[in-house]
């Protein structure tokens, strides 16, 4: 009878530690397919709405550029705006990102950039 308890005993904690790594993993996002993380549009939302407006038309006000214009679309590299988003613009509002952004979610927020442009 004694070997029994332990027995249910251990298994009960057994199951529990099973449920406490699965939830922590969820948490931590491993078992979801799209990493919040690298969600380019999340990203946008987060740190760069706030300026650049929730459909990226950017304010006037603010001096943001159009990211939906096809001309500015084409007269700007990855390789410029990866540079901006990372070290800021000097003498603009545009701050620098480069210790609040991996580089894997600067290239998300690039990608999500190019996917404003108007068609
Ligand atoms: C505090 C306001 C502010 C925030 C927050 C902000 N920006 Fe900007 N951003 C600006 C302004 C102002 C400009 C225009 C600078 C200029 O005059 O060329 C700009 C310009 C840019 C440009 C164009 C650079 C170029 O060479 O023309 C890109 C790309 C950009 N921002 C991306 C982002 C991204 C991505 C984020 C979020 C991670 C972000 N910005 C957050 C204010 C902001």
């Amino acid at each position: 009878m004694r070997i029994k308890t332990g027995f249910g005993f251990g298994f009960f904690l057994w199951i529990g530690a099973g449920l406490l790594v699965s939830s922590l993993a969820f948490h931590a996002g491993l078992s979801s397919p799209a990493t919040p993380a690298t969600d380019g549009a999340a990203i946008f939302k987060k740190n760069c709405m706030m300026c650049h407006g929730a459909d990226g038309k950017g304010f006037a006000a603010l001096k943001t550029p159009n990211f939906t214009d096809p001309k500015w679309q084409s007269a700007t590299k990855d390789k410029e705006m990866k540079e901006v988003i990372k070290n800021g613009k000097k003498g603009t509002a545009m701050v620098g990102f480069g210790n609040q952004l991996k580089d894997e979610e600067i290239t998300a927020v690039i990608a999500y950039i190019r996917s404003l442009k108007k068609k």
